[in-house]
C-alpha cells in the first residue's frame, strides 16, 4: 500500500485504507499507516520467531563437535548456519516496524520475550538431530508456509527463503533417520527413543488448542495468521503419520487412528500442563539456553564495538573525502 497523497489522511480514512489493503490480499509495507495493535502483534510474533531461530541453534549445536562423520558434520553446520540466517532476516523484518535489534535481544535474555518452547528439551543422542530435522523443522514448515502470504510485506518476503531452507532441514533429518533405521538394532532403538521424546513437544509447537488461543481470531482477521493452531496441528499429523510408517517407527500415541469420514488422522491430546510449565521456565533446559545466549551476547560485545568504530571511521573518511572534493572541484574544472 502506498498512499501517495499530498495532504495528511484523516485517521478514519487511514484505517479504511488499511482494511481495504488487507481485504484485497495486498501487503502492508513499513511506511504505511497501521493500527498500533497490528504493529505490536507483529513485533511480538516476529521477535519470538527470530529468538526461536537463534536459540534453536543450541540443541543441535550440542552435537557439532561429535558428529559421527565429516559428511554429517558438514550438513549439521550448514543447517545451524541457516538458522542463524533466519534469525537475522527476522530481526531485520522486526526492525522495519520501528524496534531495535539490541532491544529485542535484551528482552530475550532478560526473559521478557519468549522463544519456541521446543528448544527447551535436551538432545541426548545423534538420533535427536534427525528427529529435530524431521519433526521440529517439519512442524515449523506447517506453521511457516502460510506466513509467506502474511499481510505484512517484509515478514512475508523473509518467509519465502526461510521455508525453502526449512524443507532442506526436514529432508536431511529424514535421510539421517533412514540411514539409522537401516543400521543395527541399537540404532533403530535410538531412533524410536528420540521419536518417543520429541513427538508430543512437536505437537505443542502449534500452540494451545483453539479454545485457549484468544489472539488467533484477530491475527486471522488481519491475515497475519491463515489457519488456527488446531488446523495446523492436524495438517502436521496427517503429513507425518505416513512418513513414520515408511520409516518404520511407532508414534507414541495410542489414540492415533485413521478417521475415514474426515479423511485424516485422529490423535490424542497433548499434556497442556507440560507446555505451560515449559513456557513458564520450568522445562529441562530453559535456564541453560538463556544463560548460553546471554554469555554469547556478552562475549560478542567487542565485535559490535569494533563494527561500530569501523563504521564511524568510514563515515569520517567519507566526510573528509567529500570536503576535499568540494575544494578540488574548481581546480579540476580549471585544468580541463
Ligand atoms: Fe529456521
Ligand atoms: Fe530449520
Amino acid at each position: 500500500m502506498t498512499a501517495e497523497v499530498a495532504e495528511p489522511v484523516p485517521a478514519q480514512t487511514q484505517e479504511e485504507l488499511f482494511e481495504a489493503v488487507i481485504a484485497a490480499e495486498q501487503r502492508i509495507e513499513p511506511r504505511d499507516w497501521m493500527p498500533d495493535a497490528y504493529r505490536a502483534t507483529l513485533i511480538r510474533q516476529i521477535a519470538q520467531h527470530a529468538h526461536s531461530e537463534i536459540i534453536g541453534m543450541q540443541p543441535e549445536g550440542n552435537w557439532l563437535t561429535r558428529a559421527p562423520s565429516l559428511r554429517r558434520k558438514a550438513i549439521l553446520l550448514a543447517k545451524a548456519q541457516d538458522e542463524a540466517g533466519h534469525g537475522l532476516y527476522l530481526y531485520a523484518a522486526a526492525e522495519t516496524l520501528g524496534v531495535d535489534r539490541a532491544e529485542l535481544t535484551e528482552k530475550l535474555i532478560s526473559g521478557r520475550q519468549k522463544y519456541s518452547s521446543i528448544f527447551n528439551y535436551p538432545t541426548l543422542t545423534y538420533a535427536d538431530v534427525g528427529v529435530i530435522g524431521w519433526l521440529v523443522d517439519g512442524a515449523a514448515i506447517c506453521n511457516q508456509v502460510p506466513l509467506c502470504r502474511c499481510s505484512y510485506g517484509p515478514y512475508a518476503r523473509a518467509m519465502v527463503r526461510i521455508c525453502k531452507e526449512e524443507s532442506f532441514h526436514q529432508r536431511q533429518g529424514y535421510e539421517l533417520l533412514m540411514t539409522l533405521m537401516r543400521g543395527t538394532e541399537a540404532q533403530r532403538r535410538m531412533v524410536q527413543d528420540a521419536v518417543d521424546r520429541w513427538w508430543w513437544p512437536s505437537l505443542m509447537m502449534f500452540g494451545p488448542s483453539d479454545g485457549d488461543s484468544p489472539n488467533t481470531a484477530r491475527s486471522m482477521a488481519w491475515r497475519i495468521k491463515r489457519h488456527t493452531n488446531d488446523e495446523l496441528r492436524r495438517r502436521f499429523v496427517d503429513m507425518t503419520v505416513p512418513q513414520a510408517e515408511h520409516l518404520g517407527v511407532t508414534l507414541p500415541d495410542p489414540e492415533l487412528r485413521w478417521n475415514e469420514e474426515r479423511g485424516g488422522w485422529d490423535f490424542g491430546e497433548p499434556d497442556w500442563s507440560e507446555l505451560t510449565r515449559v513456557i513458564h521456565g520450568q522445562g529441562p533446559c530453559n535456564t541453560q539456553r538463556i544463560e548460553r545466549r546471554r554469555a554469547a551476547h556478552e562475549d560478542g560485545a567487542w565485535v559490535r564495538e569494533a563494527a561500530t568504530a569501523y563504521a564511524g571511521k568510514r563515515r569520517a573518511e567519507a566526510g573528509t573525502r567529500t570536503a576535499d572534493e568540494a575544494q578540488n572541484t574548481p581546480e579540476q574544472e580549471n585544468g580541463k
